[in-house]
């Protein structure tokens, strides 16, 4: 039997979704594959939406919006733009792979290629193959989706531009490629932590254990694991009476 791919699309409502009526009323064909959900403004979908739709059985996503310099709220697509390529990194980490996931950008006129976007994304995915949910996989997706959800995440998004433009008290501006590791490390950082809390939520396991699983020197595991306990989100499971200890989630 050949997989029909099952698409999950945010349009904004100014352009892409206005794209789409068009592709409708012109009668451009596009494959049915896709669930569509109207958003007023590319920059109103929330990054966690994405892994959410992978966890819900999506094998891609489409997020299509007006083009740069047309958005009706000025800057959302630019938004938009920023938190997909933050989600696409983290996609890479949990080994969904970043192909998965479309930002593009389709005017109200543009109903030919509202069409001919879709039919590509949907061959692409289905050059992909099914996504493949399993357990391993789920807790990757649900690591993705508490790490975007997370308060350091969010600021990075947000305050991104603003610290690139703005002067710090010495008049200095952050430099583009500065701002590019701070954010590479603080996405890693965060989806290893929340990558453990998942590895631990229903069996407590010991630092070892832990680093096999995630493929980490023992080193860099533990420290996440001091810091997690240092934030309060795990501590020692007081059943376990062997030598070694293991962590578990606090609630
Ligand atoms: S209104 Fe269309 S992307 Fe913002």
């Amino acid at each position: 039997m050949s997989f029909e791919p099952k698409i999950l699309s945010f349009l904004c409502n100014w352009c892409a979704y206005a794209g789409a009526d068009l592709a409708g009323i012109s009668r451009f064909q596009y494959p049915p594959n896709t669930r569509v959900i109207r958003v007023m403004c590319s920059g109103r979908v929330d990054p966690a939406f994405i892994p959410r739709a992978f966890l819900a059985g999506y094998d891609g996503v489409m997020v299509l919006g007006c083009h740069p310099g047309d958005c009706h709220y000025l800057t959302g697509n630019y938004q938009a733009e920023r938190k997909i390529n933050l989600t696409r990194k983290l996609l890479e980490m949990a080994g969904v792979g970043s192909e998965r996931l479309l930002l593009d950008w389709v005017s109200a006129g543009e109903g030919e290629r509202f069409s001919q976007v879709v039919r590509q994304f949907v061959e692409k995915i289905r050059g992909l193959g099914p996504f493949s949910l399993d357990e391993e996989m789920r807790g990757k997706l649900k690591a993705v989706r508490a790490s975007l959800e997370g308060e350091k995440i969010r600021w990075m998004i947000g305050k991104g531009p603003e610290l690139m433009e703005k002067e710090n008290v010495y008049h200095e501006r952050l430099p583009k490629e500065r701002l590019n590791e701070a954010i590479e490390s603080t996405i890693r950082d965060e989806f290893l932590k929340n990558r453990i809390l998942t590895l631990i939520e229903s069996n407590s396991m010991a630092a070892k254990e832990i680093s096999q699983k995630l493929n980490l020197k023992l080193n860099e595991t533990l420290n996440y694991l001091v810091s997690l306990v240092n934030e309060g989100k795990i501590g020692f499971d007081p059943s376990e009476e062997g030598r070694i200890p293991k962590y578990t989630r606090n609630v």
